[in-house]
């Protein structure tokens, strides 16, 4: 209401209708001003604060500027094999790891809704991570009870899980990674080309809901996306010979807050692994691939090459 309206409607004098005003603004306002160097320092309130993840490479850490950003949904795209459920699974680790080491000392939440939740190579990769660190806060840690698995197959299925389910962990302190892997199949399949808008309707309303609970708990949430074939047009990352897009449309790029896209090449490269004493144990022939920041807040658009090996992601020097 204007002034005018609420000196006839109150019949209050201009100057209470003034602090009035004010009074109600400040008990209203959700958000407080903060300036962008309370933020840089870290000084704001604790739901804007943000921190980063490590990847468990230091290498990739540093291509990253810390690792993976806590803050809004990180979109990690790429065709088949190129490496996404591993880095995934690997951050579900680091996640577990004391803050000193990278990680935010808390579990993960893994949502499928592709293949099955590759538990062999989770267990291999916990194995070794535990066999390179001799440091006993990490031994100890029990990294497979802190992963809670959930199996999508259908777009209700995504829905409880991340409006109902993920809210309880995540209130109880319990988790502060949420993957999803992957979010192009349900959406990819759920649809005919005739209902984009739906889809789109759908679409924001899930990036919606995660980034609130981002917000909230301040847990990373990881969104796996598949590609498709670009046709005629410039854009796009090279995959071999093909030019490729992460998947979803225009809608959803906008829902992402850094976009990462993983490819292979045929480059191989021969990796020796050492004992603790330095010794070569093994050589083996690894493929390098690629991983581009296609757009990030905090990252130029650049690219990083790495490969994975038994004990996972990790980037070349
Ligand atoms: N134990 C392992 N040792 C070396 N490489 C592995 C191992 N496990 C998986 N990989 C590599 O990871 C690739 C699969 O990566 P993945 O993350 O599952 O792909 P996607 O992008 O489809 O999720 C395999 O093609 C293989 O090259
Ligand atoms: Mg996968």
């Amino acid at each position: 209401m204007s002034l005018v309206e609420l000196l006839r409607v109150t019949g209050l004098s201009a100057n209470d209708i003034s602090t009035l005003k004010e009074t109600v603004a400040q008990a209203a306002i959700k958000c407080p001003v903060v300036t962008a160097l309370q933020l840089h320092q870290k000084e704001g309130p604790a739901e804007l604060s943000y921190g980063y993840l490590s990847t468990g490479c230091q290498q990739l850490d540093k291509f990253l500027r810390g690792g993976l950003l806590s803050r809004g949904i990180t979109e990690i795209a790429g065709e088949s094999a190129s490496g996404k459920t591993q880095l995934c699974i690997q951050m579900c680790l680091t996640v577990q790891l004391p803050h000193e080491l990278g990680g935010f000392s808390a579990g993960a939440v893994y949502i499928c809704t592709e293949d099955v939740f590759p538990n062999k190579r989770l267990v291999q990769m916990v194995d070794l991570l535990k066999k390179r660190c001799h440091i006993p806060s990490v031994s100890d840690i029990k990294f497979t009870d802190n992963i809670f698995i959930e199996h999508a197959a259908e777009l209700d299925d995504l829905s409880f899980c991340i409006n109902k389910k993920l809210p309880v962990l995540l209130a109880k302190g319990q988790v502060k990674l949420i993957v999803i892997d992957s979010i192009a199949a349900l959406f990819r399949c759920d649809f005919s080309v005739h209902e984009a808008a739906k889809r789109a309707k759908q679409l924001s309303a899930f990036a919606a809901q995660l980034t609130k609970l981002n917000c909230q708990y301040n847990a990373p949430v990881i969104c796996v996306n598949q590609v498709s074939d670009v046709i005629h047009s410039t854009n796009g990352a090279t995959q071999g010979s093909r030019k490729v897009m992460p998947s979803l449309g225009i809608c959803w790029a906008n829902l992402v807050t850094c976009r990462l896209m993983l490819s292979r090449t045929n480059e191989t490269v021969t990796v020796r692994q050492r004992d603790d004493a330095g010794n070569v144990v093994s050589c083996i022939e690894a493929n390098v691939r690629n991983m581009e920041v296609m757009f990030a807040p905090h990252l130029p658009n650049t690219l990083c090459r790495y490969i994975i090996d038994h004990d996972g992601v990790k980037a070349l020097s």
